[in-house]
């Protein structure tokens, strides 16, 4: 069937209010609510008994599998090794059977991403693929499909399986984390509380910020250059913000840890440079506020994404301050996405662009 626009202008818009949707539909086949635990869906992967992990993807699939990492980390203390698929498939690691393989692609036919999977499956660990396609290559060659229920995705820029995408990242790492012993019953069943709640909150941000960010985009359409900031997994979201901004807007953005800007990107800093800091009132909230502090203090225009917790905490002078609802550290990133699609979006779309099919992009790329 012909996907349709409805009353959207662009694919891309229309998929970024799909999200609640997205987001329930993956995390429902994942998640039983009624028990408060994830289903046993990950054979022949067995999460206890593997000491590494090794991700591979491209793009926006390569920063979810970046945020998969902290969380498999953070919650199975399981070793993860990420890498960009173009890269990964030539770094000639040592790999060992007491090793899985997780693969993320929306297409399930990135050329780069298949080509690590096969080299994966050479050296005899068990391959799961995280894809939306679900009749794709990378599906049919895995051992275990993940599928993202997110519904067929048209704008080149990804968006909803983006966020169906760290959907299923949160269940496998509650997955792992019950297998290897590291979350306790309790735990587990808050996780999933937090996870029912992330499609209702993620619709009301949707509206609630909608008029704020397109405000905001009509000032970030006048610059050049655009500098995103964030710590930990709010630093993968930083650079999710710049690669959206610059394959839709074609302004050039660059994402940098917080803590790294003293090491290069502060020598930037100046009236004609906004800077986007992504920052909840999250354990990384103190030490990303004084990075932002060093920003004001070089006239730096600062955009200030963080929820109500952090707007309060904080007294700086920003241009604008884009304050969220406070939400559980867990499913945070699934939130602090918003607005920056929206913010990339809107930008784009006042810069005249062709949002859906942006200059030299495609959506599916099967060319190494
Ligand atoms: C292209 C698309 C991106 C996508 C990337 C990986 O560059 O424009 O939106 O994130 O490929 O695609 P995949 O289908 O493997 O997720």
């Amino acid at each position: 069937a012909q996907v349709e626009k409805g009353n959207h202008r662009h694919f891309m818009e229309k998929e970024i209010y799909e999200q609640p949707e997205a987001i329930s539909h993956t995390f429902a086949h994942y998640m039983d609510f009624v028990a408060k635990t994830v289903r046993p869906v990950a054979q022949p992967i067995d999460f206890a008994s593997i000491d590494g992990l090794k991700i591979a993807a491209c793009g926006t699939a390569f920063l979810a599998g970046h945020i998969g990492k902290t969380w498999f980390e953070r919650y199975a203390r399981l070793p993860v090794e990420i890498d960009i698929a173009s890269e990964f498939r030539y770094r000639e690691m040592p790999m060992t059977d007491r090793e899985a393989a997780l693969f993320i692609s929306q297409s399930g036919e990135t050329a780069d991403t298949l080509a690590s999977l096969r080299y994966c499956k050479e050296n005899g660990l068990k391959i799961g693929a995280i894809v939306n396609v679900q009749e794709s290559t990378i599906a049919r060659e895995a051992d275990v499909v993940f599928p993202t229920l997110a519904g067929p995705e048209i704008g080149v820029a990804s968006t909803k399986a983006f966020t169906s995408q760290l959907a299923v990242f949160a269940s496998l790492a509650i997955l792992a984390g019950r297998a290897r012993n590291t979350l306790t019953l309790e735990q587990e069943s808050e996780m999933i509380q937090a996870a029912t709640h992330a499609p209702r909150i993620v619709g009301s941000v949707l509206h609630a910020i909608q008029p704020q960010l397109e405000e905001l985009s009509r000032e970030l359409s006048k610059y050049h250059n655009v500098l995103y900031l964030g710590r930990g997994t709010s630093y993968t979201l930083a650079m999710e913000g710049a690669l959206k901004l610059k394959e839709i807007s074609y302004i050039h953005a660059e994402a940098y840890a917080a803590g790294e800007l003293k090491h290069g990107p502060i020598a930037l800093i100046d009236e004609n440079m906004p800077v986007i800091v992504i920052a909840p009132h999250d354990r990384h909230f103190d030490k990303t506020m004084s990075n932002m502090q060093e920003v004001a203090a070089r006239g730096g225009k600062i955009i200030f994404i963080t929820d109500e917790a952090g707007a309060a905490a904080s007294s700086m002078k920003t241009l604008s301050t884009v304050a969220l609802p406070n939400v559980d550290e867990f499913i945070a990133p699934l939130v602090f996405s918003i607005p920056v699609q929206l913010l990339a979006y809107h930008t784009a779309v006042f810069m005249g662009t062709d949002v859906d099919q942006p200059r030299n992009l495609a959506k599916s790329v099967t060319v190494e």
